[in-house]
């Protein structure tokens, strides 16, 4: 069984969809969520579902005591799910080709920093693009610039809200997102 753990800083709803797809699994299951957020609803969703948390500082994160509780576990798999701090490049190095994140748009376009959640949908309306999409791609030093392991795009012509696009958005993470990673621990 290989180990996936998961990395949030909000809602949460990427992480559950993982949690839940990987009970039905003999391939892998989630054996961790990590925040950033000590009061991030990804927390409650993950105690529901019995998985156990571990939240962090952004000192932590980057002095060494995330990568401690990383190396003690020896995950298979590290998935940010809605994960908003930059990922260190000390982890990076121990884990390579091991890290992976979501971004919802159509990278490169609307990536790096600041860009995250409704600012993204935001900028895409205000250009009004006619698609947007989901990137899955591999986590290096620069964000949003690790290579590409899956898109997906999708029509937004009918939108005219950020509101609306984040629910086609995440439409596409709730149905791509552990298939994905499914294919990477395979
Ligand atoms: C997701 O849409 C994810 O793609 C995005 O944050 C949302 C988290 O939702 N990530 C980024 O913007 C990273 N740059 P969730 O907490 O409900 O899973």
């Amino acid at each position: 069984m290989k180990k996936i753990v998961l990395f949030a800083s909000g809602n949460g709803s990427n992480a559950e969809n993982i949690i839940i797809h990987f009970k039905n699994s003999n391939q892998g299951t989630v054996v961790g969520v990590f925040s950033n957020n000590l009061h991030a609803k990804v927390l409650d969703r993950a105690k529901s579902q019995a998985v156990p948390t571990f939240t962090f500082t952004k000192s932590e994160l980057n002095e060494g005591k995330v990568l401690e509780e990383l190396q003690k576990i020896q995950p298979d798999l590290i998935v940010l799910a809605g994960f908003l701090l930059k990922f260190p490049e000390s982890i990076i190095a121990k884990f390579p080709d091991k890290i992976i994140n979501v971004h919802p748009a159509l990278l490169p376009k609307y990536g790096g920093k600041g860009m995250y959640g409704r600012h993204v949908h935001q900028a895409v309306l205000e250009n009004n693009e006619k698609e947007t999409g989901i990137t899955i791609h591999f986590v290096n030093e620069h964000y949003d610039e690790g290579e590409f392991i899956f898109q997906k795009a999708v029509s937004i012509e009918n939108c005219q809200s950020a509101d609306e696009i984040a629910l086609k958005i995440h439409e596409l993470e709730m149905e791509h997102f552990p298939k994905v990673i499914e294919s990477l621990i395979e």
